[in-house]
């Protein structure tokens, strides 16, 4: 078990310690480690079971900082860096020598951003190293909007976790580049493409999957529960199942009747923001639930809707969702 606590002291500490400490972010919870420390760095690989291959984001309070770490070589990356931070934005930029080679997997550009947090951006502005975060939950898991959902998966293997309340976005942060000279999406996430174009123009989009190296932690399997899990239209998803016991996932309001039905709604209201936030919480709670399997609608192609029917084509199973 690990100590759950809003203790910035005590968490400084054991971080510069070179220990494990969980953090809350605006986006989900971050596994935290001195991104300095190459042992420290090395059991955050190990805590989440992630292949090296698969590089870290750091987490830093300013932009003034980030500059210690990384070179804003483009304007269009820092004009985004002072619209976006500290929020779900981040950046791929070449990196400086001071940033471990591990962090990076080798590559030569690190991926940074400021958390919009008040607990992890005072931490950061007291420990004065910048902090290797991936996603708090094992390699391939849903991520964590909440400090018990940290506790639970990796609670052994950490020595403290922050408690900042559940995560404001609930989705991870959207990841933005530069190559062949235009400005490149390689995860859809909390910040959406229509907020960003607006300062960039037209975007480049390379999702990543296992074809794309980039980002090689975005696999298609990524956030997969344990349960099946079917992604479409409900009605039909309906008939295809019928005679299993099911949770449905739907956004707006819960219109299907059935007594072997267990309903969720992403947002009764058709909030993107709010489906958004609820996204990881529900996809939990359909994990966990009697049922046999999960049935989910798609959310409409915009804003952070694509960012949302992206984790759950990640999320669903593959033979309901071939390519
Ligand atoms: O919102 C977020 O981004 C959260 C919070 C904790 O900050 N973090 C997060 O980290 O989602 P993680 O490790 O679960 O996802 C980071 C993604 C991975 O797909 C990884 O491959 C990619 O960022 N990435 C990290 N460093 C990179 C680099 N140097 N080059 C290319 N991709 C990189
Ligand atoms: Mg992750």
């Amino acid at each position: 078990m690990a100590e759950i606590g809003r203790d910035i002291k005590a968490a400084a500490k054991l971080l510069l310690a070179g220990k494990l400490v969980a953090i809350p972010t605006e986006t989900v919870y971050g596994l935290a480690a001195n991104a300095l420390d190459e042992e420290a760095v090395l059991s955050v690989f190990e805590a989440k079971q992630r292949p090296f291959f698969d590089p870290l984001i750091i987490h830093v309070p300013s932009l003034l900082e980030a500059k210690k770490y990384a070179t804003f070589h483009d304007e269009r990356l820092l004009g985004l860096a002072k619209q976006f931070w500290p929020g779900p934005l981040t950046l791929l930029l070449p990196k400086k020598d001071v940033i471990p080679a591990l962090v990076t997997s080798g590559l030569q550009q690190v991926a940074v951003r400021v958390p919009d947090h008040h607990l992890t951006l005072e931490l950061l502005k007291t420990i004065n190293v910048p902090l290797a975060a991936p996603s708090a939950n094992p390699f391939g898991y849903v991520s964590p909007t909440e400090a018990l959902h940290v506790e639970k998966q990796l609670g052994k293997k950490i020595d403290y976790i922050l408690d900042g309340g559940p995560s404001q976005v609930g989705l991870e942060s959207t990841i933005i580049g530069i190559e062949d000279n235009m400005v490149c999406v390689y995860r859809l996430g909390g910040l959406s493409l229509e907020d960003i174009e607006k300062k960039t123009g037209p975007l480049e989009l390379r999702l990543n999957n296992s074809s794309n190296p980039k980002a090689p932690g975005q696999l298609k399997n990524h956030y997969a529960p344990k349960k099946p899990l079917y992604l479409g239209d409900l009605q039909e998803l309906l008939k295809q199942h019928s005679g299993k016991t099911m949770s449905l996932i739907s956004f707006g309001s819960k219109k299907q009747s059935g007594h072997h039905h267990i309903h969720y709604s992403l947002s009764t209201k058709k909030d993107l923001r709010e489906a958004a936030l609820h996204l990881f919480r529900i996809l939990r709670l359909a994990d966990e639930d009697g049922s046999e399997i999960v049935l989910c609608e798609r959310l409409p192609d915009e804003g952070l809707g694509r960012a949302i029917n992206d984790r759950l084509k990640r999320a669903a199973t593959s033979d309901a969702n071939p390519h």
